[in-house]
């Protein structure tokens, strides 16, 4: 039997900062309110002309580096993002031809902030099956180009970045489930428009955060419970949450339903704010580098966005 595991990880965060402070001038907010909101101290903002699949090529590369994987040698890129470079072709297959690994099928799916998670399934799937063996796992965004800059309620929330993931055939489970959700009827609470729909004329983020923040809450408590449960996993077996960055509030709850003090919870909100599909794998690869995830350790990983889309899995490192 053909199990997935991370054999890499990297990630990718543009150089220029924008602080709290830097949008008190921007818009009527505070460093307070941010941060008493939201744990939000700063967020990273892609420079003039840099892409998401810019981004996503130094993340994937430094994620095969981990591994010790040539890029030809990739033979599968399943790629998140809501901030596509362009319409077609897809930022999987931009990457593609950067990374020199002709032939591979590669795509991207636009499931906001759980896309690197629904990227994650599917990776896992191909490798279980033998049809993939190298598998790139994406997040990527850059959030900055579709929020609206005066908006106060959105602006201090979103960061642009990049993150990766390798997966390789293995004996054992690495990635041991992933449980994939979406409910479309909640549409109208975040959304974006810009697509070809013309009626929607907005094409920036919107989002009722106070409704968002709820249904999160209740969502991602269920989603947890679900892993642990179709695993038999007992809440004290795990070793680390690895939870979307969206809000440290949020994260707290969902720390507290888990009986898992903050110390085995991994946080990069306060750095990167909200990257949505890059939020996961950037705050993974984050506490690997930094010796904190360590290999064998047990990993719940969960993420929520708009649609609604969530999901959630548990991962052996
Ligand atoms: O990644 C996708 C999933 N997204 C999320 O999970 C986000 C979920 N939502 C949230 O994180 C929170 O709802 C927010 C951080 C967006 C907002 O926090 P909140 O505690 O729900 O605040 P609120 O929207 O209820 O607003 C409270 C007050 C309002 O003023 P009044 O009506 O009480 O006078 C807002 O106008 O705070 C005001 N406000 C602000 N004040 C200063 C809203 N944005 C700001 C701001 N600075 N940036």
């Amino acid at each position: 039997m053909i199990h997935a595991r991370i054999a890499g990880t990297g990630s990718y965060l543009p150089q220029k900062i924008l602080t709290n402070f830097d949008l008190e001038k921007m818009v009527d907010t505070s460093d307070l309110w941010i941060r008493e909101r939201t744990g939000i101290e700063q967020r990273h903002i892609a420079a003039d002309g840099e892409t998401t699949v810019d981004m996503a090529e130094r993340a994937a590369r430094a994620a095969l580096d981990m591994a010790g994987c040539r890029p030809q040698e990739v033979d599968f890129i399943a790629f998140g993002t809501t901030t596509p470079d362009m319409v077609f072709p897809n930022c999987g297959v931009l990457l593609q031809a950067r990374l020199g690994c002709r032939g591979a099928p590669a795509f991207s799916l636009e499931t906001a902030c759980s896309g690197f998670m629904y990227a994650l399934s599917i990776a896992d799937k191909f490798v279980r099956t033998g049809e993939a063996k190298r598998a790139l796992v994406i997040g990527a965004e850059t959030l900055s180009r579709i929020v609206d800059w005066n908006d106060r309620s959105t602006a201090v929330l979103f960061g642009d970045g990049a993150g990766a993931v390798l997966l390789e055939p293995a004996d054992s489970p690495g990635i041991i489930s992933t449980h994939l959700h979406a409910d479309g009827t909640y549409r109208n609470l975040l959304y974006c428009g810009g697509g070809m729909d013309l009626s929607q004329t907005r094409r920036t983020i919107a989002m009722s955060g106070n409704e968002v923040f709820r249904v999160a809450v209740g969502t991602l408590g269920r989603a947890i419970e679900e892993t642990l449960r179709a695993n038999g996993v007992e809440r004290s077996d795990l070793n680390w949450l690895v939870p979307h960055q969206a809000n440290l509030r949020i994260i707290q709850a969902t720390a507290r339903r888990l009986d898992l003090p903050m110390e085995r919870v991994i946080t990069t909100v306060q750095e990167h704010g909200n990257t949505s599909a890059a939020s996961v794998p950037l705050a993974l690869d984050t506490a690997v580098r930094a010796g904190r995830i360590k290999r064998g350790e047990l990993l719940l990983l969960e993420a929520f966005g708009g649609g609604f889309t969530w999901a959630s899995g548990l991962v052996r490192y």
